[in-house]
């Protein structure tokens, strides 16, 4: 924690000359909400830039938090409340980051992929070599649940330290269906984030079950999304429609359990290629489409009809050296909301850097600052169906985090240093 964060006496109850609470209630109509709805201690951050994700910056504002809810933000001049008061000098203050997909829970490392592909190979070639994701499979099946959760947990510290405090944590590099329930069950166990899990059994195809796609999905992959609906451990479902891995008619096949299940779905779609993912996802409703470099015009209107949400992944982009570029300017005529995130995952994304997709996405997708931000606040909310985060307003999650920065651009702008100055999570200020 900054110096500038030690607690400070702000305003004191005393100094109200009129009264206390009560008096409050009659002279503004918002303080009376606020207090009928205060319950848990009090925390003020004062003097604050607010992005709150609503409106413009606000430059000399304040936030005022209530146990582990927002209560109140807005201007400093009409700040209602008096109380302990944390003085933040003019510093930056954002939602809490959301990573709104990631990879997080695996064993092992790819660093010789790594090196086979600076000798050439490329990811689909290792992919079919049995390499790829099928090396991080074999990796995971070995490592017991306490190592999952160690290295995991690791992955997660990195990102907490950047300002995240929701991330998105997939399954699927078990593939079988003990073991995918075990990385469920690692991911329900990280600690210092709040967490949410998407069932990716359609991964890839197991080496065991090669050439027998739909033999996986009936014998392991559907058998587990089932038990791990059955154990509460997955919040959506997740697939990857591509020539590596699943076709099309095969996704469908998890979706329609998925919605028997009254799972949300969302899809790893026109990565490499276009199958039409998207366009299929959004049939049922996806909370979102991840990666779409390859996407269409008639993808993108069907992402728009729907409401599904556009995962920007450039760490995948740029660790592939990919060329084609994510149709960002289609997204934004067909007014798709797009978020950012990091896709951590050992092979295509080995980077747990927020701040670091956001400033790829903006060199090398030039989206604005202000996209990247609504892109891993309000918008990876989005893609996670959460409406209780993403903003700073009254009654959401008291998830912040303040920046030593005064400016959004700040966030994006450096490389391979992120200038958090404290993260707020649930009420709670850590550092
Ligand atoms: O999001 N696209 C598929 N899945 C991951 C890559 C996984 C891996 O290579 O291990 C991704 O890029
Ligand atoms: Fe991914």
């Amino acid at each position: 924690m900054g110096p500038a964060l030690r607690q400070q006496r702000g305003f004191s109850p005393d100094d109200v000359s009129h009264g206390g609470p009560l008096t409050a209630v009659i002279m503004c109509r918002h303080i009376h909400i606020i207090f009928a709805q205060m319950q848990g201690p009090q925390m003020i951050l004062t003097h604050a830039t607010l992005a709150t994700m609503d409106g413009p910056l606000i430059r000399d504002g304040a936030v005022v938090l209530d146990g582990d809810r927002i209560a109140w933000a807005g201007p400093m001049a009409d700040l209602p409340h008096r109380g302990e008061a944390l003085d933040l000098q003019g510093r930056l203050v954002t939602p809490g980051l959301i990573d709104c997909h990631t990879h997080l829970v695996h064993g092992g490392t790819r660093a010789a992929e790594f090196e086979a592909r600076l000798n050439g190979a490329s990811y689909e070639e290792i992919a079919r070599a049995g390499g790829g994701i099928a090396s991080t499979v074999a990796a995971t099946r070995a490592a017991s649940e306490a190592e999952l959760l160690r290295s995991a947990q690791m992955r997660l510290d990195q990102m907490r330290r950047e300002g995240v405090t929701t991330v998105e944590v997939k399954s699927g590099y078990g593939l079988d269906i003990e073991t995918e329930l075990r990385l469920l069950r690692v991911a329900r166990r990280l600690q210092g984030a709040d967490v949410v899990t998407s069932f990716l059994g359609a991964h890839a195809i197991p080496p065991e079950y090669k050439g027998h796609a739909d033999a996986y999905l009936d014998e392991q992959a559907l058998p587990a999304l089932r038990a791990a609906h059955a154990a509460g451990l997955a919040d959506a479902v997740d697939g990857f429609c591509e020539g590596i891995a699943f076709s099309p008619a095969q996704i469908e096949r998890v979706f329609l359990e998925s919605q028997r299940l009254g799972l949300p779905v969302k899809l790893h779609a026109e990565q490499l290629s276009n199958l039409h993912g998207a366009a299929l996802a959004a049939r049922f409703g996806a909370l979102s489409a991840d990666h779409l470099e390859y996407l269409d015009e008639d993808g993108a209107r069907a992402m728009a009809a729907a409401g599904t949400v556009a995962v920007i992944l450039p760490g995948a982009f740029y660790t592939l050296r990919e060329t084609q570029l994510p149709p960002i300017d289609l997204l934004r005529r067909h007014g798709v909301r797009m978020a950012v995130a990091t896709d951590y995952n050992p092979g295509t994304a080995p980077m747990t850097s927020l701040t670091l997709a956001m400033n790829m996405a903006c060199t090398l997708f030039r989206m604005t600052v202000s996209e990247v931000l609504q892109g891993v606040t309000i918008h990876a909310a989005a893609a996670l169906g959460l409406t209780d985060r993403g903003r700073i307003a009254p009654g959401l999650r008291a998830d912040l985090a303040i920046w030593e920065a005064a400016d959004p651009a700040e966030l994006g702008w450096r490389i391979g240093a992120t200038p958090l100055h404290a993260r707020i999570y649930g009420g709670r200020l850590d550092a």
